[in-house]
């Protein structure tokens, strides 16, 4: 006789190009088995081209998949194809998380919950600060400036080595934001409580740049939404002036909580387990 839970399995998907050294198999499938819920998470590679079939036939019911993540490049298409994104989603015309509910394909992005959710965890009342500086004006930047609007910041300052994709990030976003060419970085950075990267600079140990944190609020905090390596050139910099600092993969793990969820019915624990788990792999 088929095992009875055979019924309900529940299938999800993380779907980008390439996908292979997405990070979400491996912590989806581990909370799966930690909780002993039957159902899968597949790494689904598809060209930019094949998106839009990709959803059709996650619409149709075609693969059998309840819902997925999304990501580079297909996070803006995958909103325009939802049948319902929400509010989060819609502002910033991205989407990383689908899920089929009554035949219409809903989409948010969990990229801000991922960010803010992790602070609230390694360093709660990081956000009673006034004064933040976002680096940064790319997909990932506005998912953060995004959340921390929302949470309250009322003094957004966002650096760009292209000034128009900050100034963008102002008329996307409202009034809080405020738009600068990297040349104001020390001015905008005075008694700031929050400094954000969200560029790729230093990653895999490149250069990054010679940032001086001491304008900074005494109090304040770094973080860098890199996690590869995990202590970047720029956090390095920030802890060796005095500063507390966050590195990228707190983000990455709560980001897939909400997801996580909506297709399997349990909220998973973003601990210490899965952040060692993740860094044993990185490892190899
Ligand atoms: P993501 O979706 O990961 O944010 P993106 O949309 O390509 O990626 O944005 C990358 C961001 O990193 C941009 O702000 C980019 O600056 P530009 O808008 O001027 O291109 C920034 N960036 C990338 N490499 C950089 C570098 N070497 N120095 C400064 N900024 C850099």
């Amino acid at each position: 006789m088929a095992d009875s839970r055979e019924t309900y399995m529940v299938n999800a998907f993380v779907t980008g190009w390439p996908i292979k050294h997405s990070r979400s198999p491996l912590i989806h499938r581990h909370w799966l088995k930690r909780h002993d819920i039957h159902g899968s998470y597949k790494a689904e590679a598809v060209a930019p081209e094949e998106f839009p079939a990709f959803i059709h036939s996650l619409k149709q019911d075609e693969a059998g998949y309840r819902g997925g993540n999304v990501t580079i490049p297909h996070k803006e298409l995958a909103y325009q194809l939802s049948d319902k994104p929400d509010e989060i989603a819609q502002e910033l015309g991205a989407a990383n998380t689908l899920w089929m509910n009554e035949g219409l394909l809903h989409a948010t992005n969990t990229d801000g919950y991922g960010f803010t959710a992790n602070l609230d965890y390694m360093r709660p009342g990081w956000d009673k600060a006034e004064r933040a500086v976002v680096f940064g004006a790319g997909g990932a930047s506005r998912a953060v400036i995004q959340a921390i609007r929302d949470r309250g910041f009322s003094e957004i300052h966002v650096i760009n080595r292209t000034l128009a994709r900050a100034q963008e990030l102002r008329h996307r976003f409202g009034s809080q934001v405020y738009a600068h060419s990297p040349e104001a970085l020390s001015e905008v950075m005075t008694e700031a409580g929050l400094f954000v990267n969200t560029t790729s600079v230093g990653m895999d140990g490149s250069d990054a740049p010679d940032i001086d944190f001491s304008m900074l609020a005494p109090d304040a905090l770094v973080t860098d939404i890199v996690y590869i390596p995990l202590m970047t050139p720029l956090l390095r910099q920030a802890r060796k002036q005095g500063f507390r600092t966050a590195d990228g993969l707190g983000m990455l793990l709560h980001q897939a909580v909400p997801g996580f969820e909506k297709w399997f019915g349990f909220r998973p624990e973003p601990d210490q387990e899965i952040r060692e788990l993740v860094i044993r792999d990185m490892e190899q």
